[in-house]
């Protein structure tokens, strides 16, 4: 990133994880090599997550751990005090990565506090999740530290190009939630992805974290399956070819899985 600290280019997602398959899920997760957990205050799994990385066997500082405020405390203007209880609920000392959950009203006074957070020793780094460049614009008026990593919803049907080049102007990092295409979407089942998956003798989730991570785009697939979450890890020494990766990138049709974040800031001018 862009304050000189490594981040893995492929991690695991929490998302609708319950909290004892959390558990379970990171630390095979670990086991099998992941060194990046994603979680949210809002998933309600941070203290399994927590818990695995004290647990795992793995020194702290091998573990690259992200969290997320959550928007009622954003909203609220509660960002350091649900900072500090994130920590305690977690059993950590710091975070590698805290990041604002979605742009919603009162993003730019929590940005602030993220920036003293920072500067205090207390994250490695931070940034945001769900910007478009119009959020990541408003921000850059005011802030004196710009994000280190925008995580959106990124996948082939969702490439978000302009945004990549936005943020790769900035030298900020973009990482992709739902880089399988989220949960029941089909995009594994695309035909295209799984001719490509039978040619290249991979899986479809191979193909397209591969697509992502080839990019330099950070994925971060959810599993709560060690099959999964195994062969999900399974893509390092793999490469698809300029054809494949023509292939995937005539998927783009802008079809997100997920909300659009004006729909979640609407929801807080209700
Ligand atoms: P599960 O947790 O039951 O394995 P995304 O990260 O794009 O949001 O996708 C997550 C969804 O994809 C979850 O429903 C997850 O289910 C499923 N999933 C994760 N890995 C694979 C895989 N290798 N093959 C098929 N589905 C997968």
């Amino acid at each position: 990133m862009r304050n000189g600290v490594s981040i893995p280019l492929l991690g695991l997602g929490t998302f609708r994880a319950e909290k004892e398959e959390t558990y379970r899920a990171v630390r095979w997760a670990v086991e099998v090599g992941y060194r990046l957990i994603d979680t949210a205050r809002d998933y309600g799994n941070e203290p399994s997550v927590g818990q695995a990385v004290r647990e795992c066997g793995v020194a702290r500082e091998e573990l690259f751990v992200t969290t997320k405020l959550s928007n009622a405390d954003c909203y609220a203007g509660r960002t350091k005090q649900a900072f500090f209880d994130t920590l305690k609920t977690m059993g950590l000392d710091y975070l590698d990565l805290y990041l604002i959950h979605w742009p919603v009203p009162g993003y730019l006074q929590a940005w602030k506090e993220l920036e003293e957070l920072y500067s205090d020793g207390l994250i490695r780094a931070i940034g945001v999740c769900n910007c478009h460049p119009e959020h990541l614009a408003a921000l850059e008026r005011s802030a004196a530290v710009t994000p280190m990593i925008n995580q959106v919803e990124m996948h082939p049907q969702l490439a978000q190009k302009a945004l990549r080049g936005y943020c790769a102007n900035r030298g900020i990092v973009c990482q992709a939630w739902s880089p399988l295409g989220g949960d029941g979407a089909g995009l594994l089942q695309h035909p295209i992805i799984q001719d490509i998956a039978e040619k290249r003798q991979r899986t479809s989730a191979q193909i397209v974290l591969t697509w992502a991570i080839q990019q330099g785009i950070i994925a971060i697939p959810k599993s709560t399956h060690r099959d999964r979450i195994t062969s999900n890890f399974d893509v390092l020494g793999f490469s698809l070819e300029v054809e494949d990766m023509q292939r995937l990138g005539a998927l783009n049709r802008n079809r997100r899985t997920g909300p659009h974040p004006d729909e979640i800031a609407g929801a807080f001018h209700k």
